[in-house]
């Protein structure tokens, strides 16, 4: 067996050893009946503690990929059965005035509910909380600087944390600017700035389905339409359906993911994307990329951003620190190229500036050097929670239920068998107690009425596993109603 654990990965070790595992089930290294070493001698090769590789072990079980034998040791397991999967919804026909406000205003009142298991929110940062170093760093800042950290920011941004955005750019590939980056009130505040700049009321435009409900609470609001375009779970949107839909109606703008889809999980291919970045550029059609996701991938790398495909700077990017830090700081950006004086405008006329305290803190947690350390946690923790969701659902849902595999995030995307009404089980669930998000919620048309959206990025508990069971045998009570 091979000694290839990093201590350095950011992957704790006990979970380089699940994957190990895991890596070797699927190439067939192991098969199901195997064997696996002992504690001890694993430990030995992979020169790492018995308590590490015991961790390893326990974490394995729980998944449901091997079994302990009394006085035998550790064996793998069938694999469980995989569900279908996903597939990519049909071509919608034509553009839809939105109309959701009213269902995201029911949803919220009670997913926000205290004391309830909060399936329903996306707040992956909560698996692996930063709130302990944030507030040491903020009780910093305030004994340092005092009342110059209290007063109205620079209406572009603290001027640290713009150098420091605009310099991370550079290990995906591109060159921005500091004077680029414009800091928001978090991500919807930059989505609503794009979308403010490139299209007025009534205009068309282009979204990914499903898609994030707060883009079609946007949408609503400036009383524009939306016209879906289908997300492929494995490959995110492809550019034949994007050139389809700018030949057959007047878009004004389409706002995609940039690599990680929220709620599907997709993974946008860079291919796809490079090809949607030029048709759009040759038809003069501006791209709002949302990144929020960007970072946390579970893959090797970040993946690709649209804006490093074209030259006439019409990609405004979106992205924040809500899913990797904090959302309460409410503190994202936008890079919006070409528009950028029109949305300095926008941003002023919205909110004169963000909260320089705020701002100040995630520049010094950047500086420290342990944003990045939390976020390389933050993804393992997030890796290892969707394994056990998946091995949830599998395990609790009715037969035909399908999963989505996400790429990255926090959630699941979970198709219920036809006939199954995703809101009826986030009504049953809140009777439980237990929060999800109904798939209506993600498209402006009836698609995803037998959808729903249960999240993975909380901290992981007993409670939360329980949860998850209970979820399956309500769903499984609405098969046999
Ligand atoms: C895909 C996507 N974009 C944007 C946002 C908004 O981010 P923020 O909370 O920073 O406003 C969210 C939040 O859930 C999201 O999921």
């Amino acid at each position: 067996m091979s000694t290839g654990l990093h201590i350095d990965s950011g992957e704790f070790l006990y979970q380089q050893v699940v994957s190990m595992i895991l890596r070797m089930s699927d190439k067939s290294t192991i098969r199901p009946g195997d064997k696996l070493p002992s504690l001890r001698s694993l430990s030995r090769s992979l020169k790492v503690s018995v308590p590490t590789v015991r961790q390893g072990y326990i974490e394995l079980e729980r998944l449901g990929v091997i079994e302990s034998r009394p006085k035998s040791g550790y064996f793998l397991k069938a694999k469980l059965q995989q569900s279908d999967n996903m597939r990519k919804p049909e071509l919608v026909t034509r553009p839809r005035e939105v109309k959701k406000q009213i269902l995201i205003e029911e949803v919220f009142d009670v997913i926000h509910q205290p004391g309830s298991i909060g399936l329903g929110l996306a707040n992956p940062s909560s698996a692996y909380p930063s709130d302990k170093l944030l507030a040491r760093i903020m009780r910093r800042v305030l004994a340092n600087s005092g009342e110059r950290a209290l007063t109205y920011a620079p209406m572009e941004g603290f001027a640290a944390l713009r150098r420091q955005l605009a310099a991370r750019y550079l290990d995906r590939g591109i060159r921005v600017d500091p004077q680029d980056v414009l800091i928001t009130n978090g991500g919807q505040e930059s989505i609503a700035i794009a979308l403010q700049c490139v299209a007025a009321t009534g205009d068309v435009i282009a979204v990914e389905s499903p898609t994030y409900f707060g883009v079609l609470e946007l949408i609503e609001s400036l009383g524009m339409k939306a016209l879906e375009i289908p997300l492929c779970p494995a490959h995110g949107i492809a550019a034949a359906d994007v050139r389809h839909a700018i030949e057959k109606h007047p878009v004004k703008a389409l706002i995609m993911s940039s690599s990680v889809s929220n709620p599907l999980g997709s993974w946008q291919d860079p291919n796809e994307l490079q090809q949607i970045a030029a048709i759009l550029e040759n038809s003069q059609i501006p791209l709002i990329e949302d990144d929020v996701y960007g970072e946390l991938y579970f893959g090797e790398r970040c993946g690709g951003l649209a804006r490093t495909h074209t030259q006439r700077e019409g990609v405004l990017t979106c992205s924040s620190f809500s899913k990797t830090a904090a959302p309460g700081y409410r503190i994202g950006w936008l890079l919006a190229g070409r528009f950028h004086d029109q949305a300095k405008k926008v941003k002023r006329a919205l909110s004169c500036s963000s909260s320089l305290l705020n701002q100040w803190t995630l520049s010094e947690f950047i500086a420290s050097g342990d944003y990045d350390r939390n976020l390389r946690r933050l993804r393992s923790v997030l890796k290892t929670n969707k394994q056990r969701a998946i091995s949830l659902v599998q395990e609790s849902f009715p037969r035909g239920t399908k999963i989505s595999d996400p790429s990255g995030g926090g959630v699941l995307w979970v198709e219920l068998p036809s006939g199954i009404d995703g809101y009826q089980l986030f009504k049953t669930a809140m009777q439980h107690e237990i929060s999800i998000a109904p798939g209506d919620l993600f498209s402006p048309s009836a698609k995803y009425k037998n959808f729903v959206r249960i999240s993975f990025g909380i901290p992981w508990s007993d409670r939360v596993e329980a949860g998850y069971r209970t979820l399956g045998t309500l769903c499984c009570a609405l098969v046999s109603e």
